[in-house]
């Protein structure tokens, strides 16, 4: 079995007699009210999603992942998996070498944070060195805009587990893909990232990888996404609905991906891969703009900031794409990389073009998505 990033899968859940001191201790503490993104990443340090990772970054991780895209222990590393103090709030309550209540939006306590690092960060600087931009109009850059200034790190004692209302046979923990693929007797597995409805091209990366691994696991985002991106409850009726049609059952499995989307691009694509190792997965599929928005990232950014790390260091086989499209020429999905298919010859639509079409209820070409995905993704539109 693959090895998790940094060797070891973290586990942050206490043990019952820990737990109940900590409950105990809860009340007396100040509290910090999570939000989406900080809920998930809380959930996945847990349980060892983002191993090495054992808490929210402290400002010496925080640096070195800014400078040198990997932590201070040099391990790549490219997001800053950070904590802020609420705008408005008094950030004086949270102390270093103190602890502090993590909570839900509905008072739940999740975990609590043992504060070693607290510092005032750039906004400007952490845009420019993650998102490569500081263009409000970029989602990730928006993010950053809404939150407070002050981020506090430090190690965290999980004592409840996120609840989350849907798709819980689907919610799958590393220990649990671990688990999943030596049963079903993978050697190797490819995880496929995705926060869209799955169409052809995308279809297409995850069968040629199905040629060349023992299984495949659709893996998409569901954390929080932009408010014009597909939601999660449509496009998990597609995933579904995709696999039972044009996949075989006993090479495939689907399982969550908790993580809040950062629309990074390349350093995005890091994240993703290195999670992905900590759930046991052996490949992992990089194609064209992966994690990107708008025009922010050249085509490939995504798949050439892995050539900053050694093989080695990455640890996780990648699976490099180029754009994908159904070919009029060969009669089939390819690539430029294997048709010689002039622009005309390419089956390819825009974004805007396929949300025009299923809006006015047309299917799109069976070039391009299949009919029932289309149809599910029509049916959403018009419940609206
Ligand atoms: S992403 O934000 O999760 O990257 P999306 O769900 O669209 O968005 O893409 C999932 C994966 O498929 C990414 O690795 C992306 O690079 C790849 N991809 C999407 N469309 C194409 C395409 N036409 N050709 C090649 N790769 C693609």
């Amino acid at each position: 079995m693959i090895a998790p990033h940094g060797g070891r899968l973290v586990n942050r859940v206490v043990e019952v007699g820990e737990r109940d001191r900590l409950l105990g201790l809860a009340p007396k503490l100040p509290k910090l009210i999570l939000n989406a993104r900080e809920m998930a990443d809380v959930d996945m340090i847990a349980v060892g999603a983002m191993s090495p990772l054992e808490g929210f970054m402290g400002k010496a991780d925080y640096d070195a992942v800014l400078a040198t895209r990997r932590l201070k222990n040099g391990l790549p590393w490219t997001v800053p998996i950070v904590l802020a103090v609420k705008p408005g709030d008094d950030a004086a309550k949270y102390k270093e070498g103190s602890d502090v209540a993590l909570e839900t939006q509905d008072g739940q306590l999740l975990a609590i944070l043992h504060v070693d690092s607290k510092w005032k960060m750039d906004k400007g600087d952490e845009a420019r060195k993650v998102l490569r931009t500081d263009d409000k109009a970029h989602p990730g850059v928006g993010y950053l805009d809404s939150i407070g200034d002050t981020y506090l790190g430090g190690r965290m004692s999980v004592v409840n587990r996120l609840k989350y209302e849907k798709y819980n046979n689907r919610r799958l923990d590393p220990v649990e893909t671990r688990a999943l693929f030596k049963h079903k007797g993978w050697k190797t597995v490819a995880a496929f990232q995705t926060r869209n409805p799955i169409h052809r091209a995308h279809e297409y990366l995850t069968k040629v990888a199905l040629e060349v691994v023992d299984g495949l696991m659709l893996h998409p985002l569901m954390g929080e996404t932009k408010s014009d991106d597909v939601p999660a409850d449509v496009r998990m009726q597609c995933y579904e609905a995709l696999l039972a049609g044009y996949y075989p059952k006993d090479r495939t499995a689907l399982a969550v991906y908790p993580q809040a989307m950062r629309y990074g691009g390349p350093s995005e694509a890091v994240l993703h891969a290195i999670c992905r190792k900590n759930y046991g997965v052996t490949h992992f599929l990089v194609g064209r703009d992966h994690a990107g928005v708008g025009k922010y990232y050249g085509s490939y950014d995504a798949q050439k900031i892995f050539d900053e790390y050694t093989p080695a260091e990455v640890g996780i086989n990648l699976l490099k794409f180029e754009n994908s499209f159904w070919c009029k020429r060969t009669g089939g999905m390819a690539s430029t990389k294997s048709s010689p298919a002039t622009a005309e010859e390419r089956v390819e639509l825009s974004g805007t073009q396929v949300r025009e079409m299923l809006r006015a209820g047309t299917i799109p070409p069976v070039e391009f998505t299949r009919p029932e995905i289309a149809q599910i993704l029509i049916n959403a539109m018009k419940g609206k």
